[in-house]
């Protein structure tokens, strides 16, 4: 990794600077700065547009950037992120950006995105292309102690979100679960906060058999992280409880996948690394909650030790489980972190994060996670949250008649609905059995928005998604502004 950008915020346009950045909202009446009254170029200010204009006289080259309808609910960062990836090649060290003109706001929003911009997937390459933009200067009117730690804050986002994004992105035979054991060690250790690993021979004195079970048929053994982040010492219990699916690559073990895009199944450990990005962010804000991160970790892979169809699996509640289907694998690990994560730590509300049915980007495609949850205010929550980050979520329901479905004639459960319809619904039912009654709950199927169409790349890339959402639930449920 190159330097990363520095960032800066002025009250005074600097003596010298020969690159500038105008973000414009769509249709905005005032006259834009930089150039002469009036000129406008036939630029509208629609999302993302751009135009250049060089001021022969300073020198300067100013870009202007389209920001779209102010009203708008968009993702505004990404404006800036793609116009970094789009103008990589053309800007150089120094940008000034503009925001004089814009509430402060923006300046979260510009500095999250131009340091997303940065991002690149192209680290396996021999050439690598390093990045030339190194200061960036945020010109605005009133530089308060408020909108310097909301730019610190955007800073810290961008960073953790970018390391998400790298383990995504990463091939299964880089990720092993022993490198994502190693990515939360030093994690916990860079910013504060304990994390403990559970190999597979404590997960075996544990009896945390569904989790064993998928890992069978890889020499990377399954492990499970555990890791804790106590930023509210007033309070003993955790607030807040993370599960996060981490399949580092999903064949469909036995079941097996057809090739055409299985390997976009090294994506499968999308929902652990949103819980590990999450509670990393968490300490780095020193964001006063107690939090506790229950992520299983497994490659389901073809082997002579693999897990068949029909066979019978105990787990870590002790319930037992008929694996109809290998290659439903991720609930089979979720099932052991759920009743972990409760029977351990009791949090007083559970979320889990996977990427778990290709059933929910069938329903809701790639901008929109499934979110599942009987608890209507922590339903609320977390579509507020999804509205105010742009990662959005959309509910659908859990009625009973849908988990009858997985009734097994020889076992407690089978992992694998006799219905080949509702398949987000019916696995989010399997997950619901392996929750306590009264525990608080919610479950986010994020297969299509965890990875998908990116500034970065031109086949599917890692998003991020699910960072910035658990961040704002994180903040709400211990301001309590949704009771
Ligand atoms: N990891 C997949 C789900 C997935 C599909 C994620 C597409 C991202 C994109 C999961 O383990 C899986 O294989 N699900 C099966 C479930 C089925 C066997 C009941 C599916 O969705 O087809
Ligand atoms: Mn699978
Ligand atoms: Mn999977």
């Amino acid at each position: 990794m190159t330097n990363p950008i520095q960032f800066e915020l002025t009250e005074e346009k600097p003596g010298s600077c020969q690159q500038v950045l105008v973000p414009v909202w769509q249709d905005e009446e005032r006259d834009l700065p930089w150039i002469p009254k009036n000129t406008k170029a036939g630029f509208t200010g629609t999302p993302k547009e751009t135009i250049q204009v060089f001021l022969p006289d300073e020198g300067i080259k100013v870009f202007f950037l389209g920001l779209g309808d102010q009203g708008e609910q968009v993702s505004l960062h990404s404006v800036f992120t793609d116009f970094v990836k789009k103008n990589r090649q053309q800007l150089s060290e120094d940008l000034l950006v503009d925001l004089r003109h814009m509430e402060s706001s923006i300046v979260y929003q510009c500095t999250l995105g131009i340091s997303l911009g940065e991002y690149t997937v192209g680290i396996h390459k021999t050439k690598t292309q390093t990045n030339i933009l190194q200061k960036v200067r945020i010109l605005v009117a009133g530089n308060t102690a408020e909108v310097q730690s909301k730019m610190q804050e955007a800073e810290h986002t961008a960073s953790t979100v970018k390391e998400v994004c790298t383990l995504v992105d990463a091939p299964a035979n880089v990720k092993t679960p022993q490198y994502l054991a190693h990515w939360s060690q030093h994690s916990a250790q860079r910013y504060g906060y304990q994390v403990e690993i559970l190999d597979h021979v404590r997960l075996e004195e544990e009896g945390l058999f569904a989790l064993l079970s998928v890992g069978r048929g890889s020499e990377n053994h399954p492990l499970l992280i555990k890791a804790i982040y106590r930023g509210d010492a007033d309070s003993k219990s955790y607030q807040l409880g993370l599960v996060g699916k981490g399949v580092t690559f999903d064949t469909g073990g036995i079941s097996i996948k057809k090739s055409t895009n299985m390997h976009y199944m090294k994506s499968d450990m999308a929902g652990a690394a949103a819980v590990m990005g999450a509670v990393e962010l968490l300490a780095r804000l020193q964001v006063p909650i107690n939090v506790v991160a229950i992520i299983p970790v497994a490659e389901n892979s073809v082997d002579a030790n693999s897990v068949r169809p029909g066979d019978v699996i105990s787990s870590y509640s002790g319930k037992t489980i008929e694996v109809i289907d290998t290659d439903a694998e991720g609930r089979l690990i979720l099932a052991d972190a759920l009743s972990y994560i409760q029977s351990n730590f009791q949090p007083g509300t559970l979320i889990d994060l996977a990427t778990l049915t290709g059933s929910c980007v069938a329903a809701l495609g790639y901008e929109v996670a499934g979110l599942f949850s009987q608890d209507q205010v922590l339903a609320d929550t977390i579509s507020a949250a999804g509205v105010a980050t742009g990662e959005l979520v959309w509910r659908l329901p859990l009625r009973k008649s849908y988990g009858d479905w997985m009734n097994s004639d020889i076992a407690d459960i089978r992992n694998l609905s006799i219905k080949p319809v509702a398949g987000a619904i019916t696995a989010a039912k399997f997950l619901e059995y392996f929750v306590e009654e009264g525990q608080s709950w919610a479950h986010l199927d994020i297969a299509g928005t965890a990875f998908g169409d990116t500034a970065f790349a031109q086949s599917k890339s890692a998003t991020g998604y699910g960072v910035r959402l658990l961040l704002d639930v994180a903040r709400t449920l211990i301001t309590g502004k949704n009771k």
